[in-house]
């Protein structure tokens, strides 16, 4: 029973590390014990309130991380194959109309996408440094060591930071491209989106450029499935955050009497993920010295997974102070890529693009 919320470890400065194998530069915002006291703040807010909820970012330790890629392999979770086929026939364009020599990606992950946007910037003979930024360390310090092997006089320089938190320590230097995939975006309610966008566009230069993949509405049916995969993978990841919980704070949650709920909000326009209790359990945290109970088919809300239409992210790109350029649905419609510019003016002034129509002439032609 050490940390507690009201003992606070001292916050990390930044340590910069080298890996064993490839050399690459690991800064780290969140260390293990910032990381345990922000998750005990979280678990002990979470679990005592009505409903009882919790932040997503805390599925992704080494093996929400493992889960998570295996998500993008179902059959069901369309938004990575799609993504990726944008990628596929955007990538020499974005890499020419940015000319990035840093590509700084938010919510990296693998990076496995991103190669496409790294093998075309480094064609382009433009590419000098590579940023990815993740909450998960296990799965920053493997993207790290194989990017640097594979981008060889490529300086890679991991950040492990809170992207809600950190976006503000970012490196600076050089045309800098900012990439958040996989529709993360709408794993944030509206205003923490604002807030990171508008924190993004205070940070960046005038020749910097924000590429940011969104999930699009589309037939529930389809949606419900993408987060609700008959082989379980999705029920196993949404449960991975019991055992980070049980490990890291000391729990005897059973995760296994918790069923995976993953349902459709029209009005909100977001998937909603929830674990329900199947039966009424009493479980202990010893780190926070608390106990909690879940009635019998009580829900605890994990997650939500916005789904966006092109005015809703354009108009929030510019309540932000970014500028859509480009707008790149899939040929299926399923998914969009967009690139922004900074704005002229910085957000509360007024901004040349707001909910603009379809057809504007102010933004790019959409995909053929
Ligand atoms: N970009 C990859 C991975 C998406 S999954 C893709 O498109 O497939 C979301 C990623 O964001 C995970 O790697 C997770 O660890 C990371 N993440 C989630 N919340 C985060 C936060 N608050 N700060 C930084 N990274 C976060
Ligand atoms: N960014 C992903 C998304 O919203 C994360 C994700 C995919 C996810 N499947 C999930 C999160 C299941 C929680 C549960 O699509």
């Amino acid at each position: 029973m050490t940390a507690t919320p009201t003992a606070r470890p001292a916050p990390s400065g930044e340590s910069t590390a080298r890996a064993a194998s490839a050399p690459f530069l690991l800064d780290r915002h969140l260390t293990e014990a910032d990381r345990t006291a922000a998750l005990a703040a979280d678990v002990r807010a979470g679990l005592c309130s009505v409903p009882k909820e919790l932040p997503p970012k805390w599925f992704y330790d080494g093996a929400g991380s493992r889960l998570f890629d295996e998500i993008t392999r179902l059959p069901e979770y369309y938004p990575t194959r799609r993504e990726r086929t944008i990628l596929r026939a955007r990538a020499g364009e974005i890499a020419a109309l940015t000319g990035a020599e840093t590509l700084i990606e938010l919510g990296s992950g693998t990076s496995e996408k991103t190669r496409l946007l790294l093998d075309a910037l480094a064609a382009r003979g433009s590419l000098c440094s590579i940023v990815p930024f993740d909450v998960d360390d296990t799965v920053l310090a493997a993207a790290g060591a194989e990017l640097a092997r594979e981008y060889p006089g490529v300086v890679v320089h991991g950040v492990v930071g809170d992207f809600q938190q950190h976006v503000g320590l970012l490196p600076a230097g050089g045309r800098r491209l900012i990439v958040f995939l996989g529709g993360t975006i709408g794993n944030l309610r509206a205003p923490e989106r604002h807030h990171l966008l508008a924190a993004l566009r205070t940070g960046a230069g005038p020749d910097d450029a924000l590429l940011l993949g969104t999930d699009l509405v589309k037939d529930p049916c389809r949606l419900v499935a993408a987060y609700d995969d008959a082989a379980g993978v999705t029920a196993a990841f949404n449960r991975n955050v019991l055992a980070v919980i049980n490990r890291e704070l000391d729990g005897n949650l059973d995760a296994e009497a918790f069923h995976h709920v993953a349902i459709w909000d029209p009005d909100e326009e977001w998937i909603e993920m929830r674990l329900r209790s199947s039966l009424e359990q009493r479980a202990r945290l010893g780190a926070l010295d608390l106990e909690v109970t879940f009635e019998r088919g009580e829900q605890l809300r994990t997650e939500i997974s916005a789904k966006f239409r092109r005015e809703g992210v354009e108009a929030e790109l510019a309540g932000a102070g970014w500028r859509m350029a480009h707008w790149w649905p899939d040929p299926t419609g399923d998914f969009a890529v967009s690139l922004s510019l900074p704005a002229s003016s910085l957000p509360a002034s007024s901004l040349p693009v707001s909910s603009v129509p379809a057809a504007s002439p102010s933004a790019a032609p959409p995909a053929g």
